[in-house]
């Protein structure tokens, strides 16, 4: 047996390990009795310490060394780097560290759950204070280059640093801030409509149709109904998807479904040959979350995508949707207002969500801000960005759930998704011979066939950047997203834009 395959043997026996813990979760979420609460948490720390085990095997990092002096393909030789660079960090924690942070979670969450159910933020500060302080540890025990959000941001988003995050924001600040202003100040679309009541059965079967149009393939996956939806695989040929359907919100399902769609496609899309290995991993959050954004906003918004879809929506709902003319409908899931709860923000402003919550976790990691100055800080931001003036900790420095498990450096990769999914979606739509008239046809084929050869297929074999450059030609350019929504909003705002 080569070194390789010997390699190859341990990932993928780690990966099988960590499916399982994957499938223990999705039955928590979808499927089990409330009481199996307890035994559940205690069969998925089993097998996590069984997985450390793995993970952190001395014959395995041997193997790992000794390929990284060998001369690879280039593919094989990515593979080792990334498995190796995950060793080697997992080696940097002792046990005790990994106890203590992984206990100061469970006591964070369960404070946050209760500080936000009695809106006192008093109740998580102590917890948070702790886990902020266990996040800097975590920075310095990893180490950087220019700053320690750039250690804890690459877990989610790797190789991206602190820096270009901040000259992202800065375009958000500079030009797309302004541009929010300008069309809040414009007469605002009515989209009564939506908060009808809207069958639960008929949403599902909606929702069923939209992943089918799409693409996803039901023999390699499954939906079911969670209370927060999210995608799971259990490698490319069992990839899962939940949704939520809202009986007087229509749209809620339709966006959660074609969100989670794009993630699955992505998933659906991986090498099953290279199943456990880097090259059949997705790259990263920012990527992951571009595929779902893209279904969901820049084709799933879009009004060429309702023209094939819409008349079959109307005659679900006739008697709801039989008056509402398709473009009042595309203005109406278009609109842009401020509001407090991110995840029901809309295109726009959702950006000043994430740029406020960005802002506030840097400097808590640098130390220029204590957890006891959240609340305050929060509340001056959403003021100054949004307008908004924010009524109660619950409602603002409380509605995430990110900090409470220790994701720092998490929030950024939801922006990324859109703004490499704004860059994506405008080099497909001239790549692909008659584009506009596909998808008013209701043929999604070619979009999904230029995503698996420019995207899917590549895993991690090539880094964010590197992947974005070769299927777009160039870096990560905010321009993209500032052209889509000028057009895009301009269009349904009917603003002048030679004043943007
Ligand atoms: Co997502």
């Amino acid at each position: 047996m080569t070194k390789y395959t010997e390699y190859k043997n341990t990932r993928t026996k780690i990966n099988d390990i960590s499916k399982a813990i994957s499938v223990l979760h999705w039955d928590q979420e979808t499927n089990m009795p409330k009481g199996g609460a307890g035994l559940r948490a205690q069969q998925i720390s089993t097998l996590a310490g069984i997985l450390h085990e793995h993970k952190t095997n001395e014959t395995y990092g041997k193997v790992l060394n000794e390929l990284s002096n060998e001369t690879l393909a280039l593919k094989e030789k990515r593979n080792v780097e990334i498995s190796l660079k995950s060793f080697s960090q997992n080696k940097k924690f002792d046990t005790d560290f990994v106890i203590e942070l992984s206990k100061t979670t469970s006591e964070c969450f369960q404070a946050w759950q209760e500080a936000k159910k009695q809106d006192d933020f008093g109740v998580f500060e102590p917890h948070l204070t702790k886990m902020v302080e266990l996040k800097r540890k975590q920075a310095e025990i990893l180490g950087y280059e220019d700053h320690p959000y750039t250690a804890l941001m690459d877990e989610f988003e790797p190789d991206m640093t602190t820096k270009e995050v901040e000259v992202l924001f800065e375009q958000v600040k500079n030009e797309l801030t302004p541009f929010i202003k300008q069309v809040f100040e414009a007469p605002q679309v009515n989209d009564a409509w939506i908060s009808k009541h809207y069958n639960h059965q008929k949403q599902w079967d909606w929702g069923i149709d939209l992943l089918k149009f799409c693409g996803y393939d039901l023999n390699t996956g499954r939906q079911d109904v969670s209370t927060h939806p999210f995608t799971t695989d259990f490698g490319s040929q069992d990839v899962r998807v939940t949704t939520r359907i809202n009986e007087t919100d229509l749209m809620e399902m339709s966006w959660s479904t074609l969100h989670e769609c794009g993630h699955a496609l992505y998933e659906q899309g991986l090498p099953i040959e290279e199943y456990g290995l880097p090259s059949g991993t997705s790259v990263s959050l920012g990527i992951h979350e571009s595929q779902s954004r893209l279904y969901e906003n820049n084709l799933g918004r879009s009004y060429n995508f309702w023209q094939f879809c819409y008349p079959k929506l109307q005659a679900l709902f006739p008697e709801n949707l039989g008056n509402i003319s398709l473009q009042d409908f595309y203005k109406s899931i278009n609109k842009v207002a401020p509001s407090l709860i991110r995840t029901s923000a809309d295109e726009l402003t959702y950006h000043s969500h994430i740029m406020i919550r960005f802002e506030i976790e840097k400097a808590l990691i640098e130390g220029s801000i204590a957890v006891k100055d959240i609340p305050s800080v929060w509340n001056e931001k959403y003021k100054t960005y949004l307008n908004v003036d924010v009524p109660s900790d619950a409602l603002g420095c409380l509605q995430d759930v990110h900090w409470s498990h220790g994701s720092f450096g998490y929030f950024p990769t939801y922006s990324l998704g859109s703004f490499y999914a704004a860059q994506l979606y405008a080099k497909l739509s001239t790549d692909i011979p008659n584009y506009e008239n596909e998808v008013i046809k209701g043929n999604y084929q070619p979009l999904l066939n230029w995503l698996r050869s420019n995207i899917h297929k590549y895993g991690s074999t090539y880094k964010a950047s590197e992947l974005c450059e070769r299927a777009t030609g160039e870096k990560l350019n905010f321009k993209y997203f500032m052209d889509y929504a000028k057009n895009k909003f301009g269009n349904v705002y009917e603003l002048e834009l030679a004043k943007v």
